[in-house]
């Protein structure tokens, strides 16, 4: 199990005194990264730093960091920005809302390293207008940083100069996506956009713009202070550092935060996070959030990094490790979280819009035991059609809970269509409902 006092790098409130005023964030260090970077290193040596410390994007997609920021600085324009997407969009996520609460002025330092790197003279701070406590945090945190020359013009008496901007907005899910960010900061509709152009070359107000996760760039400062090999002591050799990942045990609805390296295999978490295993209690482990694929307790010990996770078709997502009790039935959970991202798809992309609500209708449609055999086979094409349709990753990772829940429980499916049976005996007040409803409906 990983050492915590060794992990705990960006929730480095866990254990450790708090962090959350300048005087304490920079007895702990703090700024001392900034003040290397604008003083002894070029834009082009803070990418390569983070580009050899294997930082990947950990908003989800896992992309290099080093290599969006050197797709930045090398597209020629009179203004670029930096967006800080502290959104997230799953609403049972804590990454970016504990890290506001608990680190700011990390996540300042990291945003101005990410703006300086890449030629940025304006940031936004984006996230969940209801996050007070974090919004509060950042708020206090970027005073206290403008005071101290830190931000704005001039900073620590060099030539670089940059502003920070904090935006609250509510979007659902789909407002952590970065192209519906950038429309929304423009006051626009929050609609996913066609990509290429990448917002790397083309993004906000048409100008180069690095949106990264907030968990990415509060890395960034670690890397810049102690050096990319100091920080890739900890990770896997494809993704340096640690994750934060938000747990939350069986029949639970109070996350349990916390940080580790990646690589940790999956039941090292669970055991971090204060869990006691009991496999036999256990139907699945939904690693992903809702978009997230269920797994069996038999895959425990996979290792939590971005391609073994997808490998066994969970995702790393909004980094939510989730418990489902054994007597859960995955057709019925696989049509409840259908029925969630249904309503949560913006509707741009056809194939997501009615894809998901058709895989939502047909699974209704097992759960009631009206299933055919057929249905398998038309839910295997749906699986493979809205993905293969939709033009963000909404789309893309939207059939996740259907596929894991065929791939690992197909006894649970045809128990239902063909024996008219729920294998759990849990899925009864939906028969009766359906029933009913059929009836009414003329
Ligand atoms: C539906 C949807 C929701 C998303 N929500 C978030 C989010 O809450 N936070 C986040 O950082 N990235 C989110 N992303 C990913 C962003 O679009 C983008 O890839 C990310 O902010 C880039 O930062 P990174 O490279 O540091 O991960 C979401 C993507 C999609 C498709």
């Amino acid at each position: 199990m990983p050492d915590p006092n060794t992990s705990y790098r960006v929730l480095r409130s866990q254990g450790a005194p708090s962090v959350r005023s300048l005087a304490d964030y920079r007895k702990a260090g703090g700024y001392a990264a900034l003040t290397k970077a604008l003083h002894d290193l070029s834009p082009e040596q803070v990418i390569q730093q983070v580009s050899e410390a294997k930082l990947r994007g950990l908003g989800g997609a896992g992309r290099l960091a080093g290599e969006k920021w050197r797709i930045v600085r090398r597209t020629e324009s009179d203004q670029k920005y930096v967006i800080c997407n502290a959104y997230d969009a799953d609403s049972r996520a804590f990454a970016a809302r504990s890290l506001l609460a608990s680190n700011p002025h990390q996540v300042i330092e990291g945003l101005l390293l990410a703006a300086f790197a890449v030629g940025a003279t304006e940031a936004y701070i984006v996230t969940r207008s209801f996050y007070q406590d974090g919004i509060e945090s950042i708020q206090s945190a970027l005073q206290e940083a403008l005071n101290a020359n830190l931000v704005g013009r001039d900073i620590q008496e060099t030539t670089f100069s940059c502003n920070i901007n904090i935006m609250g907005m509510d979007m659902g899910f789909m407002g952590g996506e970065e192209t519906v960010q950038i429309a929304l900061i423009k006051g626009r509709r929050g609609m996913p956009e066609q990509r290429p152009p990448f917002p790397a070359q083309y993004g906000l107000w048409d100008k180069p713009t690095a949106i990264n996760n907030v968990e990415t760039l509060a890395n960034v400062p670690l890397i810049v202070k102690d050096g990319p090999a100091a920080f890739t002591k900890l990770g896997t050799a494809t993704t340096g550092g640690t994750k934060i990942v938000t747990v939350y045990g069986l029949n639970e609805d109070e996350p349990r935060v916390v940080e580790i390296p990646f690589g940790t295999p999956l039941r090292a978490i669970l055991q971090q996070a204060g869990l006691k295993l009991d496999e036999n209690a256990i139907r699945a482990l939904v690693v992903g959030g809702a978009e997230g694929g269920a797994l069996p307790p038999s895959l425990l010990d996979t290792p939590y990094d971005f391609d073994p996770v997808e490998e066994v078709g969970a995702i790393i997502g909004s980094s939510i490790i989730e418990l489902l009790p054994r007597d859960t039935c995955m057709v019925s959970w696989a049509m409840k979280r259908s029925q969630y991202l249904s309503k949560e798809s913006c509707g741009k992309c056809v194939p997501c819009r009615l894809g998901v609500k058709r895989i939502s209708g047909i699974l209704e449609g097992i759960v009631s035991d009206l299933g055919v055999n057929g249905d398998l086979d038309v839910l295997d094409e749906f699986a493979a059609y809205v993905p293969n349709g939709s033009l963000c990753g909404f789309g893309v990772q939207a059939t996740n809970p259907l596929k894991t829940a065929k791939r690992y429980w197909p006894d649970h499916f045809t128990s239902h269509i063909q024996d008219q049976q729920c294998p759990t005996g849990t899925c009864a007040p939906v028969r009766a409902h359906r029933f009913v409803t059929k009836h009414v409906l003329p």
